[in-house]
């Protein structure tokens, strides 16, 4: 196996129960390190049950999932998670303790640093994700968004190199999600972080992933970078998906442009287009 792959999926059929019918079946790929991979599908296609089979969560599967080359079944489970943390769907999967400060804790203090470091990393990790104000507040009394905060929190205060969230921004508002992809964004450049992360909600896939799989009707259907996947609307609809909205604003423009161009995805790929193919009105 080439030494850049952190993650190798061989995964050939996943059912909940012994006689129950296949949940997930034939999907492969693989996850470099450095690389952000959105799994992208509608709502029961099976997101949430393969990013818990690559953690490690689920053990009885046809298959083979790899972590460094490791079949992931053989590690402890100190050793993944050592390497790779998971964000829950729901974070009332993930919390666990009373405060704020105390469920953050847990990882950094269950990795055996000093009280200092803990705190630091706490408190780090607090303000990365803007819950430091919430540090004593009990968990019970924080929203939805801010109980997805402070699960991501407990994540980053561990320092993971790999980081599998399952729809992270659902529950955001606006300004959160910007700020929260932003931060993505931001660990991707410091700290060759490699990043899986499950969603159904198209317009943030641009902005973040170097590959998109989509998954329909159990199976790996589509894989590809975001413009190869983002191309044909009537396709994306047999999945239950659509263009983002930007890609569906200009692909009007773009499907009867002679050259070619690529489709705008995100604003800023909006607005450059809009320079070079329209005149300015002032
Ligand atoms: N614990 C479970 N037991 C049995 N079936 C489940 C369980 N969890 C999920 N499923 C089923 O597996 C399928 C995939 O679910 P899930 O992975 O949660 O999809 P997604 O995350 O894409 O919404 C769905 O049909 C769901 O009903
Ligand atoms: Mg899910």
């Amino acid at each position: 196996m080439e030494t850049s792959v952190r993650i190798k999926i061989n995964l050939k059929n996943f059912s909940y129960s012994l006689e129950g019918k296949p949940v997930l079946k034939n999907i492969s790929f693989e996850v470099k390190k450095g690389e952000f991979c959105v799994i992208l599908g509608a709502s029961g296609v099976g997101k949430t049950t393969l990013l818990k089979i690559i953690d490690g969560l689920f053990k009885r599967y046809e298959g083979e999932v790899y972590l460094d080359g490791v079949e992931i079944r053989k590690l402890k489970p100190k050793e993944i998670y050592r390497k790779m943390g998971l964000l829950f769907q729901n974070p009332d999967e993930q919390l666990f303790a009373t405060t704020v400060f105390e469920d953050v804790a847990f990882g950094p203090r269950n990795m055996n640093f000093s009280e200092e470091e803990v705190k630091k990393r706490v408190e780090k990790a607090l303000s990365l994700v803007e819950m430091l104000d919430y540090k004593d507040f009990l968990i019970s009394h924080l929203s939805y968004g801010q109980k997805k905060r402070v699960c991501l929190a407990g994540l980053l205060a561990m320092g993971h190199e790999i980081l599998l969230l399952d729809e992270p921004t659902q529950g955001l508002d606006p300004v959160l999600e910007k700020n929260f992809l932003n931060l993505l964004l931001k660990l991707k450049k410091e700290k060759t972080l490699t990043l899986i992360m499950a969603t159904h909600q198209v317009d943030i896939v641009p902005y973040i992933a170097d590959k998109v799989l989509i998954l329909h009707n159990k199976t790996l259907t589509k894989i590809g970078t975001p413009q190869e996947v983002f191309s044909d609307p009537k396709e994306l609809e047999n999945y239950s998906l659509k263009l983002p909205s930007i890609g569906e604003l200009f692909f009007e423009f773009v499907k009867h442009k002679s050259d070619k161009n690529k489709l705008p995805l995100t604003v800023e790929e909006g607005k450059s287009f809009l320079k070079n193919n329209f005149r300015p009105i002032f």
